[in-house]
Parts: structure tokens; sequence; C-alpha cells
């Protein structure tokens, strides 16, 4: 049985720790949700970039291109879009190359580019992606994003539904994410509740962005693989 290890913060990751493992990012509010539903929407592509100088030189040098993103959780300025999952519909988005660059997200993506292979990860495309995730059979390496250098509850929340729904032999680091999703659950009464505890859901909900929390947490609604292709530098679904 393939083996399941996670690290809360991309930080810890340790030298190999990524080898010949698919690495699943996850940042649940919101990099991760907003990727997963933008190319739902017919997104061609979705480019991560590490900074806002970086993406708009990279917008720029793409035409036809959207620029995406967030920092302090709002849309910088001169960017199409923000960092809303909802903001992503089928009228602006279709058959576009979204630029998206995210304070953790877009970061812990390029920080996991040493594994065999790179998916996006998110509570709204848990189910889809542990499918694929076992007709593969490779090892897995959950890498939690976190928030601005700490470790995020709600990341480990989507974390352990992850290992919940693979039952994968699991390292410590998973184990613990599966135990906390479970306690967490049941201390909060469902997974939505959970995770508007976090110190970061809090802080979306009172700056008016409650409704994008209650998507993130929506189980399973996506099927979209999004797969991150770091030599072109492009995610696309597979
Ligand atoms: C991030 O990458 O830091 C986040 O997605 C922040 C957010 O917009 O909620």
């Amino acid at each position: 049985m393939p083996i399941l290890d996670a690290v809360a913060l991309p930080d810890y990751l340790v030298a190999d720790q990524l080898c010949g493992k698919i690495a699943v990012v996850i940042d649940v509010l919101r990099a991760t949700t907003t990727i997963v539903e933008a190319l739902g929407n017919g997104a061609r592509c979705v480019v991560p970039v590490a900074s806002v100088d970086g993406a708009r030189v990279i917008a720029h040098d793409r035409p036809g291109s959207i620029l995406c993103g967030e920092r302090g959780g709002l849309k910088p300025d001169g960017f199409e879009l923000g960092n809303s999952p909802l903001e992503y519909s089928a009228d602006l988005v279709g058959g576009v190359d979204c630029v998206l660059t995210t304070t953790n997200g877009t970061r812990a993506l390029h920080m996991a580019t040493a594994a065999d292979e790179v998916l996006v990860g998110a509570i709204i495309n848990v189910d889809a992606l542990c499918d694929w995730i076992q007709r593969d059979g490779r090892d897995v390496i959950l890498v939690c994003s976190g928030t601005d250098g700490r470790v995020s509850l709600e990341d480990c929340l989507g974390a352990g539904l992850f290992v919940d729904r693979l039952g994968y032999v699991a390292t410590d680091n998973a184990g613990m994410m599966f135990h906390a999703m479970n306690g967490a659950v049941e201390q909060f009464g469902g997974l939505r509740y959970a995770v508007e505890s976090s110190f970061h859901a809090k802080r979306l909900i009172s700056m008016g962005f409650g409704d994008d929390v209650a998507f993130a947490c929506e189980a399973g609604k996506s099927s979209v693989i999004p797969v991150f292709d770091s030599g072109v530098g492009e995610i696309v679904v597979d």
C-alpha cells in the first residue's frame, strides 16, 4: 500500500521528501479552491506566480491572459480578478490564461515542484483527486500552504480529509491531520464550522468574504484534476 505523508507548511519539507511522490498542494482559503474553480469554469490554464511584479510581467507577455490574485486578501491595483473563487465565472475565464499570484498558495506550488507530480488540492475536489491518486498508485505527500509562514487550521483540516478518503498508510504528520480533522469536525459540529473557526476564515469573513469560506467547504463538489507542469509553468486539467 502507498505511503501518505504530509507537511503543515512547505517550509517544513526536508531534503528528498518530495522525490518520487505525488504532491498535493492545499490552500483551502483560498488559492487552491480558486484554481480548481477557474479550471472548472473553462480557464485554459492557471499560471501560478510567486510575486505581484512577476505576475505583471508574465501577463504582459501573454496576450489574452488576465491578471488575478491577492495581497492582504484584496485584488492588487490593475488586476482583473481577485482571489475569490466566486469571481471565476465561465463568462470571465472561459478559454483564458489566468496569471495568478497569491500570498501563500502560489508560493507553496512552486516549493513542491521537486515531486514527480504536483496536483492542486482543495476540499471541493477531494473525491476526484483521491480517485485519481488511487488509480495512479504512487506515494503521496500533502503540502499545506499555511498563512504567512504560520500553520493554518483550515489547510490541516483539508489535508485530514485527504487522509480519510485515501485510507493509505499515514506518517505521523498525516495521522495528526486526520485526527485533528476528526476532532474538529466533532467539536464544531461539521467541517464548515471547523473551517470557520480558523484564524484566516475569521479574517476573510470580517472582510466580507464569508461566501468564499462556505464555498471552499463544499466537499467533493468539483471533479477537476488540476496538474501543475512546472516546466511549462501552467496548471491545466488532466
Ligand atoms: C493565499 O494564497 O495566501 C490565500 O489564498 C489568501 C487569500 O486570498 O485568502
